[in-house]
């Protein structure tokens, strides 16, 4: 292909995204205090779940006198990045596809400090009666090729309005420190210019490093706590989160 044509063709197809990008703008337009009602709604769902944690802590803290949760960061998602992401998946220009589509509108992260806290903490947060978990997927057991980790639960947690009682989703993060500084260097690198193959190559590889050095990290304070306290473990590791769904 001659680079006119190549030019061409990146064009259309930025044409076509934009044409396609149109549809979700022109129904937030038309529809702003809808779009508005749903956010705020995201925002309820997450004042939830946050409590929920905040609860926890203060529960353990009470009992054992030990906080297994270090920060709780909820975030809703931009307007421009649920654009994005609903032309990305084919969602239709609907507020209901995209309530069920988009799982991730609502996101809360959960930083632990040692790795076995993160299924002490899902474990007693997937007992609320409240909380239905729709899909689960433990980064941790099965890292993600380039060693991203974390536990990822998405859930649906009821909302109460004056005159109605409504479920939304909320992705649930949970990660330990070390996970979370690797994973928040590593999403701050990934979207830095376009390097040569062989360099990116050999980046990839040394995140992935990176990746495997800090879990190891993880598991040596995990164990360094375990000597002091004289626990072998709060829980047990092998938690089957596959029960709660
Ligand atoms: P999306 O929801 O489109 O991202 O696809 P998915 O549902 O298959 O994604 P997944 O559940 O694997 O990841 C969802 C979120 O986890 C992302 O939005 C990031 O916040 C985080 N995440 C997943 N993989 C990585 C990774 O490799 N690096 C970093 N830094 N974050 C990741
Ligand atoms: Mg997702």
């Amino acid at each position: 292909m001659n680079i006119r044509d190549y030019l061409d063709e990146k064009r259309k197809k930025r044409q076509y995204e934009q044409l396609n990008q149109d549809k979700y703008i022109q129904l937030f337009e038309r529809e702003d205090k809808e779009l508005e009602t749903l956010m705020t709604y995201y925002e309820c769902a997450l004042m939830e779940i946050e409590t929920k944690f905040k609860v926890m802590n203060a529960e353990f803290e009470l009992t054992r006198e030990y906080s297994p949760i270090e920060t709780i960061k909820a975030r809703l998602k931009t307007i421009d990045s649920l654009v994005a992401k609903s032309h990305l998946y084919n969602v239709k220009p609907t507020f209901e596809d995209i309530e069920d589509k988009i799982e991730d509108v609502a996101g809360i992260r959960v930083i632990c400090g040692f790795p076995e806290d993160i299924y002490l903490v899902a474990d007693c947060f997937l007992q609320h009666d409240d909380i239905t978990l729709i899909d689960c997927k433990d980064y941790i057991k099965n890292p993600k090729p380039n060693g991203y980790r974390s536990l990822h639960l998405i859930v649906s947690v009821p909302i109460f309005l004056e005159h109605e009682k409504r479920d939304m989703k909320v992705e649930v993060q949970l990660r330990t420190i070390a996970m979370d500084f690797w994973a928040s260097l590593e999403h701050k690198l990934k979207y830095k210019k376009e390097l040569p193959a062989d360099i990116n190559d050999r980046l990839v590889e040394e995140l992935l490093e990176c990746a495997t050095t800090s879990a190891d990290l993880d598991m040596r304070m995990q164990n360094i706590r375990r000597q002091i306290t004289g626990e072998t473990s709060h829980i047990d590791d092998a938690v089957d989160l596959q029960q709660w769904m």
